[in-house]
């Protein structure tokens, strides 16, 4: 099938609720995507930050492949290696932690909501009330959707689930007068993604961290888009040493394949026993060999120091490109996760990168956001910035000076 065949047998079929670029990709290697014609894309958007080490990585490929071809799928009335070894590598990676697998963000972060109620029924007193901020992403489903901060995405769906509160982001006075008699966590993104890359001050995660032992919350940090290197750590809350009570992964966590996975303090996930929760696909085990596969790659072969050092370089690249152009407020991030704050709509400068083969997507509404493979190149990087540069000089409002 060509390109135009591929989108209108989808819009044919699908349900309406993507606003889907005019696209279909093929295949991939790399930081490379090639459409059903053949057309190469550099691809600085990952597929909403999943395949964080680029398309088609030969460690992923073969796990697939070797685990498809031994087994699929037993449930969780049984025990798999793949699960047994990833809970394992997480629960190592956290600093001890007992492991929940779903199979997205959005189950993730309902899996913690639910620990975080259930702690709260038996150990908290019967508190049931989580404290999260305005501007938020945390999923779709209705539990998730009441936690998140944007109202846009609730229209239509309300009521919401009773038991959230909103705060702006990075407000810590704010966050600190909403707690009340009920309150039992606060939600947060280390850095706010679909929110539009915001970063929060620094030292602010630590305050917040510092209330919650004060106060007896517990501390639910979603790591779902900048977990698992993003950053340039493997878990964003390491920059700042803020260790969570309850994290939560998705996204890259499977290198494409879908999994999620909340990762709780022992002590806290006690609280969940035999029958309280569960997900019949969590833990696939070939999500778990391509997720093993994902965290060998990180910690063997310098990815998340690239990640840092390949997107410490953009970064400074494009705020010295910024500094050339009256229409850009800001640019902000850190590592492979980066936001170019527009004076105006980022979908036109979007459009523009994409007609010159390079994918990137627009967060706010205002916001040109990169996400690109932690694998990335510096050569690539290059080639990304020259589209990007052009894009900019295109766009509404635009440059300082005739240069
Ligand atoms: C921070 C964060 N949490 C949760 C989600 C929801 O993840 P999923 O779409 O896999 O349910 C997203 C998705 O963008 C996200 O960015």
């Amino acid at each position: 099938m060509n390109n135009a065949e591929i989108i209108e047998l989808a819009h044919q079929n699908l349900a309406n609720t993507y606003g889907c670029l005019p696209l279909a990709f093929d295949h991939g290697e790399g930081a490379y995507l090639w459409d059903a014609e053949g057309n190469r894309y550099l691809d600085f958007f990952c597929g909403l930050a999943v395949t964080s080490l680029g398309h088609s990585h030969p460690r992923v490929v073969e796990a697939i492949r070797a685990q498809a071809g031994k087994l699929t799928h037993v449930s969780n009335v049984f025990h798999t290696e793949p699960m047994a070894r990833l809970a394992a590598r997480l629960s190592a990676a956290f600093g001890g932690g007992k492991i929940f697998f779903g199979n997205s963000g959005a189950e993730a972060n309902e899996a913690a909501i639910k620990l975080a109620r259930r702690w709260g029924s038996n150990e908290g007193g019967g508190r049931f009330e989580i404290i999260s901020t305005l501007n938020s992403f945390h999923g779709r489903t209705l539990g998730t959707l009441s936690a998140t901060g944007q109202e846009k995405y609730q229209q239509g769906f309300q009521p919401m689930v009773p038991g959230f509160r909103m705060v702006p982001y990075d407000d810590f006075a704010a966050l600190e007068s909403a707690i009340g008699a009920q309150t039992v966590a606060i939600m947060l993104e280390p850095i706010q993604g679909e929110g539009g890359v915001v970063v929060p001050q620094p030292g602010y995660l630590a305050r917040v961290r510092e209330l919650c032992d004060r106060a007896k919350l517990l501390l639910i940090l979603d790591e779902v888009q900048v977990g698992m290197g993003r950053t340039g750590r493997i878990f964003a809350w390491q920059h700042g040493n803020v260790r969570p009570d309850i994290m939560t992964l998705a996204k890259a966590l499977g290198g494409g394949l879908p999994i999620g996975a909340m990762v709780a303090r022992p002590e806290i996930a006690a609280s969940l026993t035999p029958g309280s929760h569960g997900s019949t696909f969590g833990g696939n085990p070939i999500a778990c060999a391509s997720a093993l596969a994902v965290m060998d790659a990180l910690e063997k072969d310098r990815v998340i120091e690239n990640a840092a050092e390949v997107g410490g370089y953009l970064m400074e690249r494009l705020r010295e490109i910024a500094a050339q152009f009256s229409n850009i407020a800001e640019v902000r991030g850190q590592g492979m996760i980066i936001g170019v704050v527009l004076k105006h709509e980022a979908q036109s400068v979007v459009d523009a990168c994409i007609k010159e083969r390079l994918l990137v997507n627009a967060a706010a509404g205002n916001v040109l956001r990169l996400l690109p493979p932690l694998t990335l190149t510096r050569a690539q990087a290059d080639d990304g910035l020259k589209i990007i540069e052009r894009a900019l000089r295109a766009a509404p409002g635009r440059r300082k000076q005739a240069v």
